[in-house]
């Protein structure tokens, strides 16, 4: 990957990027719509959008992009739609898999696998295996994710801890129950950004972006690209955070 470009505040004072941006990619279906085009070639074109938006986030210097691909509610779409989606995340990860790996990315997938079809489980596994050594962009993928979810299942294994004797119930604390959470490395998101205009986070990373500045775009996810990116990152510049204190400070 070429060399991180300065992301410049209005001031052009250069400061740093965001470390995490997470992204709800929104938008396919209006954007399709808009163009008399079926809500396919949408969330195809939104593949296309992703690619761009990985490569500029490596050229920024961001160190991990986490991006809702598919939500644990997104099952209640016609099963036609849920069929186009699966096929383009099979695609995305057989076609863009390799050169992912050779930009030094690593995968990450986030959400419930358990009950997922077997080939799509054997390729969640395969990406993360075989970039696991990589250490430039962290690509976290929000897969069957829903964030009410994953708490539970975090509450679900602090509960056997507790069951089994080896917790107090006083001994659960917030750093403990972040720990079983499905990725307990995680940082927290600095910046959420959600395309389409939509204000709102719809049950993604509800535990990891308490703090994260969020940031709405008026702009459909297949028409987003390394400028929008930029744009958000410009206004999330401008945000102070206090982290619920009074002085403005980064985020530990
Ligand atoms: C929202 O658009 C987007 C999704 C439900 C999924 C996002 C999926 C992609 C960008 C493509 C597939 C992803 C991967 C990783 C291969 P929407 O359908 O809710 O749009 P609408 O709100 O305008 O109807």
């Amino acid at each position: 990957m070429s060399e991180p470009a300065p992301v410049l505040d209005p001031a052009g004072i250069a400061s740093g990027p965001p470390s995490h941006v997470a992204i709800i990619m929104d938008g396919n279906g209006r954007w399709a719509a808009a163009r008399g085009l079926p809500r396919s070639e949408g969330h195809r074109r939104g593949v296309e959008a992703l690619r761009r938006t990985v490569r500029a986030a490596g050229d920024m210097g961001i160190g991990v992009l986490t991006i809702f691909s598919f939500s644990a509610e997104n099952w209640t779409r016609p099963a036609s739609e849920i069929r186009d989606l699966l096929i383009l995340l099979r695609r995305f990860i057989r076609n863009d898999l390799a050169q992912l790996h050779g930009n030094n990315v690593r995968v990450r997938i986030i959400g419930e696998r358990a009950g997922l079809e077997p080939d799509l489980h054997s390729l969640l596994n395969e990406a993360e295996e075989l970039t696991k050594n990589n250490d430039g962009l962290l690509l976290v993928v929000a897969f069957n994710y829903g964030g009410r979810q994953e708490i539970v299942r975090a509450a679900q294994r602090v509960a056997e801890s507790v069951r089994s004797g080896a917790t107090a119930p006083h001994e659960i604390t917030a750093d403990m129950l972040r720990g079983h959470l499905d990725y307990p490395d995680l940082p927290d998101p600095d910046l959420v950004i959600r395309t389409s205009g939509e204000q709102r986070l719809s049950n993604f990373l509800l535990w990891q972006s308490a703090y994260s500045e969020l940031v709405f775009l008026p702009v459909y996810w297949p028409d987003f690209d390394g400028a929008a990116l930029q744009s958000a990152i410009l206004e999330y510049q401008r945000r102070e955070r206090r982290f619920g204190g009074l002085e403005a400070r980064t985020a530990s």
